[in-house]
């Protein structure tokens, strides 16, 4: 079934409040529901009512006192005839929890009961109107047995405890805040608490505790000091304080994302929220500080705000995703975060946009609402939402969201309401902007530029187009702003004085039609234009830069992320070159950036791994979008890869020397600089084959190592090598030094699912070791979410991988389809590819549609990709 947005119409009754009993039972649960509701004032006459309801074992149905005695239940939905306006529903229904490896509803995670509803679990609990724009205040009572859970806890504040008979024991929670049921939370299970608190703003004090698993209670330090800077931070940036009394975080080791937002119970992914410097690593670090922010934000971007339908979720992800990113901006380093943000979004959002699954910031249609929390709908929601920022200026952006959160507080909105907030305040009308939330694709600016000696002038052409995308054909053109300046060949900023629709304070350029052209005046020699400047919207730009131009900017551009970008395009011209003229010779003008760079006293640790690295070979095959000839492209890359590890190898052999340090370990954006060029620099050396120095160097790094960082430089650098024994041994060592730790043997499968070549049958026989558990998403994610990203193992030059990792999907498909579904972007691409690697991969998606019954999660997917 398709979902449209066109078809929203309200539901003919609302819930306003919801009372449950969850009764946790070996085999089964119970759950008693009392759902008060009235009619929607705006239906006629009295409806049938039509709850959602998945896999539920009637017990007992009523209206208030009344025994229903006729419904008819097809086990998704259920329908009643009511009697009045306003009525109390009651029901009373088992489900079984145990046997629950979809993660959705209420399941067990290790010996844990827990919840996931968003988006629509909470249909796996109990009968009920599972849809954002119904808002309720709920109360929950948990029962369960005393001694194997201990502890039991719901959203909101804690009202009652005690106990039962046989051992039993109970608690209600109370939430006061009106909230859909996608972020209704219950946890029963043994766990240890970290308790903390935090003041806010106007004096309350807060009562925050972490849960998690007595083996892992010692890991929990960093994400409570994380939860107390992203409180602080909330309350300085956006005015937003905490409202409960109490602030919980669960970590759970069965979690199909990262973490869920629920209402004053945040539950995670254990490796989501878990570290400590000795087995997390600084990405690690950085990334549990950017989630316990990001769902602490939820709380007012999503939570006293929501969405009103799913079509909007966006408005919640967007808008949180771009507030998380401020927020590590702000605790590390701004341009660090913008090259990693714009990274990701290069290598995972435009190949999405341009795939069979492209689909706009705000979807137009669905058949399986799992399958669009896609990194458009959350990352290039972000940018949208920054590229907001970047029109109306730093202080209309704040008085926007203050607007919003003040308006729409307790309501279920859309992307529109947030836009006209803005639109308000700024005075600014942003309908042709919208159309980033409509169409879909990444749109492409050809630029071209002019010098005129005689007129001292200088302009520059700007053309927009937007390809056709999967049911959208017709494309119109967008609001695109560039932030801009033009330089001297000393990478000095020129006063700007122009003719085009550019805001001299913020230094943007906006574009709005098809073809623009901007002149400048009183130049006396051509400017080096430094264009886009922190990636100010995510375009394709196609402009064919002197190449003595882009080496000016990628060494003395004043805004170092396009310094980045200049280094990147670079890289990217030459092994474009290298891949269509089959060459393996690298380019000059590469070493001489890599040099360049390496001599630049004045670059950060951070910045200066990043100048130094490579696109990615996905990203080559997002650049070539056809025909793509996949041995080529690392041919190509590798190839460079080696050139600079050879041409610089005393250079990486010093670097990794020099920037060893015996310090304690501290994560901040300083050291894990420091951290990362080693780390880059350690690799290069090691690729030199049969270099022992330098694989004795890594060892020594892997062996003396207090914190994961290193260690993982360490074992990274020997395992990408040629010396596999060498490597087979390290990686033996580590696993039998860590394996009581989870997190431990997940990096330890992610290292060799990633490492350099593996093979189709290395990935097979890690999905048969002891500690696999195609059950566990964390497992299943570190070795074949590792292998389908391993672009050279997984795209070989037997092509084996495709129907292995078809197999896996319809296998993992029947265990749990959310996470099943997300495997097949691996073969979703497959018409960019050549002929004959093509043609595998299509037969790989033939064969998860033909081999048995498959979710509508995979369905939807590999229809799309096959269409
Ligand atoms: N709202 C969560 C977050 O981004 C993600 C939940 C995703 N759940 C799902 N079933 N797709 O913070
Ligand atoms: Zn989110």
């Amino acid at each position: 079934v398709t979902i449209r947005l066109k078809d929203y119409k309200q539901p003919d009754y609302w819930i306003k409040n919801t009372k449950l009993v969850i009764r946790i039972f070996d085999d089964y649960t119970e759950v008693l529901s009392e759902l008060s509701m009235v009619k929607n004032e705006s239906v006629r006459g009295l409806p049938a009512l039509v709850l959602d309801g998945v896999d539920q074992q009637i017990q007992s149905l009523a209206f208030d006192n009344f025994v229903i005695t006729e419904y008819d239940y097809s086990g998704e939905q259920l329908t009643v005839q009511p009697t009045a306006d306003e009525f109390v529903f009651k029901a009373v229904t088992h489900i079984e929890p145990e046997k629950n490896t979809s993660l959705e509803g209420l399941y067990k995670s290790g010996s844990t009961y827990c919840t996931q509803c968003e988006a629509e679990g909470f249909r796996k609990i109990t009968f009920y109107l599972d849809r954002p724009d119904v808002m309720a205040t709920f109360s929950t009572r948990i029962e369960a047995d005393k001694s194997r859970f201990p502890v039991l806890l719901a959203n909101g504040n804690p009202v009652e405890a005690g106990d039962l008979d046989s051992d039993r024991h109970f608690a209600t929670w109370e939430d006061p805040f009106v909230k859909p049921a996608y972020l209704f939370a219950a946890v029963a299970g043994d766990l240890v608490r970290k308790d903390d608190s935090f003041t806010t703003c106007s004096g309350r004090e807060i009562s925050l505790r972490i849960f998690a698993e007595p083996h892992n209670a010692h890991k929990t330090d960093f994400a409570m000091d994380a939860l107390k800077r992203s409180m602080r931070w909330d309350e300085e940036k956006y005015g937003r304080e905490y409202d409960l009394d109490i602030f919980m975080i669960v970590a759970s080791d069965y979690f199909n994302m990262g973490a869920m937002e629920n209402k004053g119970l945040n539950i995670f992914n254990s490796a989501a929220v878990l570290a400590n410097a000795d087995t997390a690593s600084d990405d690690r670090f950085e990334r549990i500080e950017a989630i316990v922010a990001h769902e602490y934000f939820h709380n007012w971007s999503g939570n006293r705000v929501t969405c009103r339908d799913w079509f909007q979720l966006s408005l919640k992800e967007g808008f949180t995703v771009y507030r998380d990113g401020q927020f590590t901006s702000d605790m590390h380093d701004a341009t660090v975060k913008r090259i990693k943000d714009v990274r990701f979004l290069k290598n995972t959002q435009f190949p999405e946009d341009n795939g069979p699954n492209a689909h706009p910031v705000q979807p137009q249609e669905y058949m399986e609402i799992n399958n669009f929390y896609t990194v458009t709908v959350y990352e290039k929601g972000a940018e949208v939402v920054g590229m907001i920022h970047t029109l109306v200026g730093d202080e209309q952006f704040h008085k926007g969201a203050d607007l919003y959160f003040e308006r729409f507080d307790g309501m279920a909105v859309t992307t529109n309401d947030f836009v006209a907030c803005m639109e308000e305040v700024s005075g600014m009308d942003l309908t042709q902007f919208k159309r980033w939330y409509t169409q879909a694709g990444t749109p492409l600016v050809k630029v071209e530029e002019r010098y005129d000696a005689e007129q001292q002038q200088y302009s520059l052409s700007f053309s927009q187009s937007l390809k056709t995308t999967p049911g959208q054909s017709e494309k119109l053109p967008m609001v695109i702003p560039v932030k801009m300046a033009l330089l001297n060949d000393a990478g000095d900023e020129l006063s700007i004085d122009c003719d085009g629709n550019f805001n001299p304070e913020t230094r943007v350029l906006t574009l709005t039609e098809a073809e623009t052209t901007v002149t400048f005046s009183n130049l006396a020699a051509k400017p080096v234009p430094s264009l886009f400047r922190d990636f100010s919207a995510p375009v394709r730009v196609d402009f064919n830069q002197a190449e003595g131009d882009i080496f000016t900017l990628a060494t003395k551009d004043s805004n170092t992320y396009n310094r980045f970008d200049a280094a990147q395009k670079i890289y990217l011209d030459a092994l474009l070159g290298m891949i269509s003229s089959g060459s393996e010779a690298t380019p000059a003008i590469v070493e001489q950036v890599v040099e360049a760079t390496l001599a630049d006293e004045s670059l950060s640790h951070a910045i200066k791994a990043a100048l130094l690295t490579l696109p990615s070979y996905q990203m080559l095959v997002d650049n070539i979008q056809q025909n793509v000839d996949a041995e080529l492209i690392v041919k190509a890359r590798d190839a460079m890869r080696n050139r600079i590890a050879e041409q610089f190898s005393a250079q990486w052999q010093q670097l990794a020397e020099q920037l060893a340090s015996a310090e304690d370990y501290q994560f901040n954006a300083q050291e894990a600089g420091r951290r990362e060029l080693q780390g880059l620099a350690l690799g290069y050396f090691a690729l030199m084959t049969g270099n022992s120095t330098a694989l004795n160097a890594a060892e020594a790094l892997y062996r003396a190592a207090h914190n994961q960082t290193d260690r993982l430089n360490g074992l990274r650098a020997v395992v990408n090598s040629t010396n596999r024994s060498r490597a087979n041994a390290m990686l033996n060592h580590f696993y039998d030094s860590w394996k009581d730790d989870t997190q431990m043997v997940e990096t330890w499968f992610s290292m060799q699912s990633a490492s350099d070549g593996v093979s189709v049958d290395s990935i097979s026989a890690l999905m048969q070791h002891e500690a696999f558990d195609i059950t566990n998403p964390n497992k299943v994610r570190s070795v074949l979410g590792g292998f389908i990203s391993n672009f050279k193992s997984f795209h070989n030059s037997a092509g084996d991988a495709y129907d292995f990792v078809a197999e896996k999907i319809c296998e993992l498909d029947a265990l749990n389809p959310q996470m099943a579904s997300r495997f097949v972007v691996s073969l979703e691409n497959w018409k960019v590819f050549s002929e004959k690697r093509g043609a595998l991969m299509k037969a790989a998606l033939e064969k998860i549609l033909n081999s048995g019954q498959r979710s509508p999660d995979v369905l939807e997917k590999v229809q799309k990709a096959l269409a």
